[in-house]
């Protein structure tokens, strides 16, 4: 089908920022969820999707003027939201890479962070438009909080001279940061040029103000920037979020499709520790609209499904997916060229993390749970000139042990195991302790990075 601007895909949005912005917290405001109110710790620890019917978004972004003036026509916004805490960079960078604009949202009391500037670094490297949601404004002393998502400047009118003066200083203030990084800002109602410019939106995620607003410039922006992007292609497009099991539904992967359309019954191959996997579609799934994927709720089935959305599959023999990889649908598994090709293709991620492991065999072994995760361990040891000789993913088996033992005649400091984010099972433990084979273990990565150079540290003295 040929591509035309009748026929647009949903528009992929990805939250990013420093933890305790208030992302998850914006989305709740939208979704009027309480999905921030159950998390662990009060944060956010995976990607998370959510769609929003373009009827929904219409009715708040049409409270202001420059909403009545927008099309309405995609399908729906497709909004990715992503943990701000600092070890989850690999989850950042798979958010901001699957996007086609970003919001970056910034807490108007604590002006950038460091997690809001690597958050810019990545948008940065991709070249990708986005927002700032100057948020908490709320928090302002003395500021009289406006009911039903009142739209921003009509709240600011309201507020006295004092509370204006000090909007207008943080705003000021948070403007300047962003141009000594380079970044041309201004308030986006005062945005002459959304290419040169970004766009400054005031919100505050506990009294909805600013939600209009924010809505609105979802839509405006794609459109005056990505039309072209944003055309339909029947090109399969999709990325494995998160394995995980399901009661009643045993292994599923969640993804995000964000090109073509995708069947139930449609023979499709992802990423496996132990090579690729094929395997047939049993069931398409869906959250209700409104509702964020991560969180366990009723599904709704689908016998064909449209990018952009986050779906989870239902199928046999996901039991070795590995998140953070591409998955890829085959036309005709009996055709064996075809399979080679998709074979090829789908492996090619895993392939190019498996060449950064040291050829002469001298070196650590890594373990992790997720792809992202492993990438981010390797990169860090590939900055201190640790050479790596193997790498795994999920527990650490007895097996895993063994390999890294074969390092204690060769240079016993790197008979060492480091696993992060996975369990250690019972026996390994037990031969790494009888073979003196060290395992350092953390679910937060820089932690395991502490743990690690202190060892070094001993073992060269
Ligand atoms: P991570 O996902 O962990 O990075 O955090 P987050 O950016 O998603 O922030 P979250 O939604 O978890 O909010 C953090 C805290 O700030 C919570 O206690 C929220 O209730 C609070 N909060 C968020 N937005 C606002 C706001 O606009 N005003 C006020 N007063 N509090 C807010
Ligand atoms: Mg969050
Ligand atoms: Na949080």
């Amino acid at each position: 089908a040929a591509r035309t601007r009748d026929h647009l895909r949903s528009p992929i949005i990805c939250i990013l920022g420093h933890v305790d912005t208030g992302k998850t917290k914006i989305l709740d405001r939208i979704r009027r969820t309480n999905v921030q109110d159950a998390e662990a710790g009060g944060i956010t620890q995976q990607i998370g999707a959510t769609y929003f019917p373009i009827e929904a978004v219409k009715k708040e972004a049409t409270k202001i003027e420059e909403g009545k003036k927008l099309l309405y026509n995609v399908p729906s916004l497709l909004i990715i939201d992503t943990p701000g805490h600092e070890s989850f960079t690999n989850l950042r960078s798979r958010g901001s890479s699957l996007c086609d604009i970003a919001i970056l949202v910034v807490d108007i009391m604590h002006g950038l962070e460091p997690q809001t500037r690597e958050s810019i670094d990545l948008l940065k490297m991709r070249k990708t438009p986005f927002i700032v949601a100057l948020n908490k404004i709320d928090r302002m002393y003395d500021w009289k909080a406006q009911p039903h998502n009142c739209p921003t400047r009509a709240s600011l009118e309201k507020q006295p001279s004092h509370v204006r003066e000090e909007f207008f200083r943080r705003v000021k203030e948070t403007k300047l940061q962003l141009a000594e990084i380079g970044f041309n800002t201004e308030l986006y109602w005062e945005n002459k040029d959304v290419r040169k410019t970004v766009s400054l939106v005031p919100t505050s995620a506990i009294t909805g103000e600013g939600m209009p607003d924010l809505l609105m410039l979802l839509m405006a922006l794609p459109q005056r920037l990505l039309t072209e992007r944003l055309m339909f292609t029947d090109v399969l497009e999709a990325t494995v979020l998160e394995v995980k099991v399901i009661e009643g539904l045993g292994t599923t992967i969640d993804i995000v499709l964000t090109g073509g359309t995708i069947h139930e019954g449609d023979t499709i191959m992802v990423v496996g520790l132990d090579g690729p996997i094929v395997t047939t579609i049993r069931a398409l799934l869906t959250p209700h609209p409104m509702k964020e994927m991560r969180v366990k709720g009723q599904y709704l089935h689908h016998k064909q499904i449209k990018a952009a959305q986050g779906i989870k599959i239902s199928a046999d023999g996901l039991e070795k997916a590995v998140a953070g990889t591409q998955l890829m649908v085959v036309e005709d598994a009996n055709d064996e060229e075809e399979m080679e090709y998709v074979r090829e293709e789908v492996m090619k991620d895993f392939q190019t993390i498996l060449t950064s492991v040291d050829r002469s065999g001298l070196g650590v072994y890594v373990q992790a749970s997720t792809l992202g995760s492993l990438e981010a361990l390797l990169e860090y040891l590939r900055s201190e000139k640790i050479p790596v000789a193997g790498i795994n993913i999920g527990p650490v088996h007895k097996r895993d042990v063994t390999k890294a033992s074969t390092m204690l005649e060769r240079r016993k400091e790197y008979a060492t195991i480091l696993a992060f984010d996975v369990p250690v099972e019972k026996e390994a433990r037990e031969l790494a302790e009888s073979e003196g084979v060290q395992i350092f273990t953390a679910d937060i990565i820089y932690h395991l990075f502490d743990q690690f150079t202190a060892y070094m540290e001993r073992v060269k003295k």
